[in-house]
């Protein structure tokens, strides 16, 4: 069946981008039991951010997974954004080729779910680049989008437009339909009657200017450390937190202790992928999704060692982690406050794992 080998990243992906399009558009029915498998799978893995109803900015300012002008435009573009998420937001890869926890058939399934349940049916877009005048669009850019989505395109209200990694996956019809119609029920607002066809033209071709180039990272895969390995310098003396509204522990406060070799566990909450891509050195990858917490809990230590747990940011995976370990009677645990991008922000160390290119264009 076409959709089961619809997403294999590598081979099929000149497919995938150039000419699938039409096949979202006139996506085959899933099944019933695809859909209660996917419906489920959404509550397990989404709904943490992107809220149970799919309605948005629930946590981490993810966006309405409800939106009909998002959900009729690119239904691809929504695949590779969960494939292999969006570096530098929250949003990670749930692709196993990249670390997550789900396979192409579960992610297949879960997209048409969420096609079906918004009502809309996917658009054809035109796949050729959208040609424009890129200083003109540039001018409109700082003049029209800059206050919501950053001067440099870091993001701000909307999403961060100058990310690479959203550029490299998302194409010049998918963005100017964007622009155009803007997105319902958000803030984002539509530009079409507004802005003539060729400032739009303009402000697309401004941003794909800022694009690096059409490849994902894909880590090659470390193992997380064993249980015996938990409890990160074993022999020394814990650390003397002093928690923030009785949950937070600063960034600063844990670097000194780590740099200190002090006792504690470290659990990074985020999609499994992203502990690949990049983490706090020592820290054991336990996501929000995690299920086995009578397990876990017989592998933490029950004697007061602190465990700390993290995620991107704000700290939604994080919180969630930290009250079932809560619930089941560790005392002594946090939640870093800054999250994982302020501790890089601040200038902390993470062990980066190795990459390598996967070339999205061939
Ligand atoms: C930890 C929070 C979090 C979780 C969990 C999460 N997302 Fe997201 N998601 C985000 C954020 C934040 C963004 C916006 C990224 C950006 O700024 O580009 C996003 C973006 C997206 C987009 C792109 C939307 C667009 O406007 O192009 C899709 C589609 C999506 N998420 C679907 C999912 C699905 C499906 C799941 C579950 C498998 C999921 N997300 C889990 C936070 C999350
Ligand atoms: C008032 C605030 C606001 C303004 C002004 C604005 N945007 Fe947005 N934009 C948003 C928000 C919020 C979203 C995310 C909507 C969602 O939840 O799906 C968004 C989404 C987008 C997206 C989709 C990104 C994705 O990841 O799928 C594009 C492309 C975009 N905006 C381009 C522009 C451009 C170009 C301009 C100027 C011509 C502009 N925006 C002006 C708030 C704004």
């Amino acid at each position: 069946m076409m959709w089961k080998s619809f997403i294999k990243p590598i081979a099929v992906c000149s497919f995938l981008i150039f000419s699938s399009f039409a096949i979202a558009a006139n996506a085959p029915e899933s099944g019933k039991e695809d859909d209660t498998v996917a419906a489920a799978n959404y509550q397990k893995y989404c709904a943490l951010c992107h809220g149970a109803e799919r309605q948005g900015h629930v946590n981490d300012d993810a966006p309405s997974l409800r939106s009909k002008s998002l959900m009729s435009a690119g239904f691809d573009e929504r695949l590779m954004a969960v494939s292999y998420g969006r570096r530098g937001t929250a949003m990670g890869g749930y692709l196993d080729e990249v670390g997550g926890p789900m396979s192409e058939d579960e992610l297949s399934s879960l997209m048409q779910w969420l096609q079906k349940q918004s009502g809309v049916e996917a658009v054809e877009l035109p796949l050729e680049p959208v040609v424009g005048d890129i200083a003109l669009g540039k001018e409109i850019y700082a003049d029209e989008c800059a206050g919501c989505h950053g001067e440099n395109g870091e993001g701000d209200i909307g999403p961060a437009l100058g990310n690479p990694v959203m550029l490299s996956l998302t194409s010049d019809s998918f963005l100017r339909y964007a622009i155009v119609n803007g997105r319902d029920g958000t803030d984002m607002p539509p530009f079409g009657d507004y802005l003539e066809p060729d400032q739009i033209d303009a402000v697309t071709a401004f941003l794909r200017s800022r694009a690096t180039g059409w490849s994902v990272e894909k880590p090659v895969f470390r193992t997380p450390p064993s249980v015996e390995n938990y409890v990160l310098n074993p022999d020394s003396p814990g650390p003397e937190f002093s928690l923030k509204d009785g949950l937070y522990v600063l960034a600063k406060d844990l670097n000194e202790a780590l740099q200190n070799n002090k006792r504690m566990v470290l659990l990074d909450t985020r999609v499994t992928s992203m502990w690949q891509m990049a983490h706090i050195e020592g820290s054991v990858p336990i996501p929000y999704y995690y299920e086995l917490y009578d397990s876990l809990v017989a592998d933490l230590p029950s004697d007061g060692t602190w465990i700390v747990t993290y995620c991107e940011c704000p700290r939604a995976a994080a919180e969630d982690v930290n009250s079932e370990l809560r619930d089941r009677g560790f005392k002594n645990t946090a939640v870093l406050w800054e999250g994982i991008q302020g501790w890089v922000s601040l200038g902390y160390p993470v062990s980066r794992g190795e990459v390598t290119l996967v070339d999205l264009k061939k």
